[in-house]
C-alpha cells in the first residue's frame, strides 16, 4: 500500500495529485487544504474521472484535517501564495515561510517516516527551512525546481531543433530563480548530439534565456503561476521515489562539500529513489558553469538569510 499526500490544493496541488492518480503511482492520494470543501470537491471530482479514465487509485480530500494523511509514504508541500505577474518567486518568503513550516509541523506528527517534496516557493529557501526546522535526514527534504526547469529547457530546445521533447536530454541546476538558475547546455542533446552543435550560439542563447524566465513568462500569459508543469514535475519526482525508478533528477538537495557548497539546499543532479535522495551526482562542472554555480549559490544563501531575519529559523 503506497500513500502519498498532497498539501495545498490549489491549482499545482490539484495537478501533482490528479497526475498521481491517474498514472496510479500511489494506491492512496490525499488531498489536505485549509479552504473548506475546496480539496473534498476537487477529490470527488477526479473520483469522478476514475471510470472514464480508467484508474484505481484511491483520492481523497480533506480541510486541515491531518489524521487523513496518516502513515503517507511522501508528502508533497505546495501550500502557500503563487506569484502574480511582475512578482518574483522569492518575493514570496514572508508569506510562505510561516506557512511551509506548520505545515511541515504538523505532517511529521502523522508521517513520521515521509518523504516531503518541497513545490512552495522561493522553492530553495523553502526546502532548506523545511530541512533545518524539522531535523529531517537529508536524503528525506527535496525540492521539485530542477525537475520543472530542466522539463521547460527540454520544451524550449525541441522548439529550436523541431524535434521530439522526448529525444532530448537537458537538465538545469542551481536556485530555481529567474536570475539563479542554470541551464546545462554543455551537457544537452538530441539523441546523442551536443545541441551545440546543432544550434547556432545565439539561438542556444536565447533557449537559455527563454528558460530562466519560463515562469516569469507563464505568470504573464495567466495571471498567476503556471500549474500543468509545476504538479506534473512534482508528481515525476514522487513517482521515481514511490516506485524506486532511481532516475537521475535534478532536485534541490542539501549540500555538504558537493559542487563546491556548505548548507545550503540549491539544485544538483540527483539518483532519486525509495530513499529520496539516494546519490548527489557529480557532474564535474567546467570552470564557467562552477563560476555561475558560485553566483547561483551565493543568491540563493542571501534569501536563505531573509528566513533568520524574520524569525522563521
Ligand atoms: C514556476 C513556479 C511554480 O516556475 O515556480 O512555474
Amino acid at each position: 500500500m503506497s500513500k502519498v499526500t498532497v498539501v495545498g490544493a490549489g491549482n499545482v496541488g490539484a495537478t501533482c495529485a490528479n497526475v498521481l492518480a491517474f498514472n496510479e503511482v500511489a494506491d492512496e492520494v490525499v488531498m489536505l487544504d485549509v479552504k473548506e470543501g475546496v480539496s473534498e470537491g476537487k477529490a470527488l471530482d477526479m473520483i469522478q474521472t476514475a471510470t472514464l479514465l480508467g484508474f484505481d487509485s484511491k483520492i481523497v480530500g480533506c480541510t486541515n484535517d491531518y489524521a487523513q494523511t496518516s502513515n503517507s509514504d511522501v508528502v508533497v508541500i505546495t501550500s502557500g501564495i503563487p506569484r502574480k505577474p511582475g512578482m518574483t518567486r522569492e518575493e514570496l518568503i514572508g508569506v510562505n515561510a510561516g506557512i511551509v513550516k506548520s505545515v511541515a509541523e504538523n505532517i511529521l506528527k502523522f508521517s513520521p517516516n515521509a518523504i516531503l517534496v518541497i513545490v512552495s516557493n522561493p522553492m530553495d529557501p523553502m526546502t532548506y527551512l523545511t530541512l533545518k526546522t524539522t531535523g529531517l535526514a537529508k536524503n528525506k527534504v527535496i525540492g521539485m525546481g530542477g525537475a520543472l526547469d530542466s522539463s521547460r529547457f527540454k520544451c524550449y530546445l525541441s522548439k529550436a531543433l523541431n524535434a521530439n521533447p522526448n529525444e532530448i536530454e537537458g537538465m538545469v541546476i542551481g536556485g530555481h530563480g529567474d536570475t539563479t538558475m542554470i541551464p546545462l547546455t554543455r551537457f544537452a542533446n538530441y539523441k546523442g548530439r551536443s545541441v551545440s552543435d546543432l544550434l547556432s550560439d545565439e539561438t542556444l542563447a536565447k533557449v537559455v534565456s527563454d528558460t530562466m524566465v519560463g515562469g516569469a513568462t507563464l505568470t504573464g500569459l495567466l495571471g498567476t503561476s503556471a500549474w500543468y508543469a509545476p504538479g506534473a514535475a512534482a508528481a515525476y519526482l514522487v513517482e521515481s521515489i514511490i516506485h524506486d525508478q532511481k532516475k537521475i533528477i535534478s532536485c534541490c538537495v542539501y549540500l555538504e562539500g558537493e559542487y563546491g557548497q556548505n548548507d545550503i539546499c540549491i539544485g544538483v543532479p540527483t539518483l532519486i529513489g525509495k530513499n529520496g535522495v539516494e546519490e548527489i551526482i557529480d557532474y564535474k562542472l567546467n570552470d564557467n558553469e562552477k563560476a555561475l554555480f558560485e553566483k547561483s549559490a551565493t543568491a540563493v544563501r542571501a534569501t536563505n538569510n531573509i528566513l533568520k531575519e524574520i524569525n522563521v529559523l
